[in-house]
């Protein structure tokens, strides 16, 4: 470790290259976590589960054992959860929702044609992930609206729900989610219907059925995991287009080449921008002693600008083939919702380009790339094709 505290520059990605061309394993203040800055390095600490854990929150064994999650446990409490949902988060599944995404998105990019500025988060990167995880829960009609401000609320404190006492809003937007769900859980013990909850109520474990806080973790997993993420790639796709109108051309005219964009947006302004890990005993990484117990940060959106690994790493490359990111992470905990959030990236970039003449930043720089999700708001000026 560094022992002098290097003056980094403010903005996240160029932070990030100074860290990994010279402290590419950063504890900048004692008891802080390691900052972990190269795509070798981060990819080591996202295979090794075993050395590097994600049992990382400060709950209560208790808490954890009776509401266990799955993106913050270790096998076997990791493996059992994730064979539980596995299925619905199949690409065969989740292809099955495509009718359902592709009518969302003609309906709210149809919508957009007749402003000339608005907040694209609102109009469409928010409610697209919402309503079809809600959907997929079996959310229905005026709930969903009700189920986006809880996910944003809850969502917004990841932070302290990890290591500190939620403040009085966030556990008021939690408790309230909890009941609604309860009654929903409640609901579908007595009447079963087909949709994900409908199944996780009726699935059998040996263990036996789940509990219904099982059942609750589930549900908050999937709206914390799944939703700021994927507004976060629908923003990054609209900064893209700012930045580089040419490739919004490009995709008019080949919307072949949708897939391979929207893998390099996810490596150019990765949403997930970095995880935490806690070590479970001493380590080294790129010959930085770790001690046991110390926290990790592996900064996935810097592995995926690492020079070593991709060719002109800080170019946008549409066509990049191949393109070995991490934006969706990597081992054990890849991301369960990583077809899904592809689908939903590809329909709604498709939908932009072809009922939009153009779209850019109404005021300017507007947004800080590379933090946790996507930006609350992103106003932009749209042209209808
Ligand atoms: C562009 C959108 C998305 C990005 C960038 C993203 C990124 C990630 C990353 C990096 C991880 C690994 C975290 C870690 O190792 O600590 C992860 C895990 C996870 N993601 Fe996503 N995600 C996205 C969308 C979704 C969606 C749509 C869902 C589901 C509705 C989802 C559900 C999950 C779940 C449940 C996990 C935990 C998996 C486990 O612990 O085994 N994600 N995601």
């Amino acid at each position: 470790m560094s022992e002098v505290k290097p003056d980094l520059p403010e903005s996240p990605y160029e932070r990030w290259s100074v860290l990994r061309e010279s402290y590419p394993v950063l504890q900048e203040e004692a008891d802080a976590p390691y900052a972990v800055a190269r795509y070798e390095d981060v990819l080591t600490i996202l295979k090794d589960n075993e050395t590097f854990s994600s049992d990382v929150s400060l709950r209560s064994e208790e808490e954890k054992k009776i509401r266990p999650s799955m993106l913050f446990s270790d096998p076997p409490v990791h493996n059992r959860l994730r064979k539980l949902v596995s299925y619905a988060f199949k690409r065969a599944f989740v292809e099955n929702q495509r009718p359902l995404i592709e009518a969302r998105c003609e309906e709210l990019v149809g919508d957009l044609s007749q402003y000339r500025e608005l907040d694209l988060v609102e109009a469409l990167a928010a409610p697209l992930p919402v309503t079809i995880i809600a959907h997929m829960l079996g959310v229905v009609g005026g709930d969903q609206k009700q189920f986006k401000a809880w996910s944003d609320k809850i969502f917004s404190n990841i932070g302290e729900i990890l290591f500190a006492q939620p403040d009085a809003d966030v556990q008021k937007a939690q408790e309230e989610m909890d009941s609604y769900f309860l009654d929903r859980i409640a609901q579908l013990r007595r009447q079963p219907e087909d949709n994900l909850l409908g199944r996780l109520v009726e699935t059998e474990t040996e263990d036996g059925k789940l509990t219904d806080q099982e059942v609750l973790s589930f549900c908050g997993l999937l709206l914390i995991a799944g939703n700021e993420t994927t507004t976060g790639l629908i923003t990054a796709s609209a900064r893209v287009f700012h930045e580089l109108p040419e490739t919004f051309e490009q995709l008019k005219v080949s919307p072949d080449l949708i897939p391979t964009f929207v893998e390099e947006t996810l490596r150019y302004y990765s949403p997930f921008s970095a995880t935490i890990r806690r070590t479970t005993r001493d380590t080294s990484i790129a010959g930085t002693n770790i001690p046991k117990g110390a926290l990790v940060l592996p900064l996935i959106a810097s592995a995926n600008r690492d020079e070593s690994v991709f060719e002109n790493a800080d170019q946008f490359v549409i066509d990049r083939n191949p393109n070995p990111h991490i934006a969706l992470g990597f081992g054990i905990h890849n991301c369960l919702g990583a077809h899904l959030a592809r689908l939903e990236g590809q329909i709604a970039v498709a939908s932009m380009t072809r009922h939009l003449k153009s779209i850019c930043y109404a005021d300017g720089e507007s947004t800080v790339a590379g933090e946790l999700g996507g930006p609350s708001s992103l106003r932009v000026k749209i042209e209808a094709a």
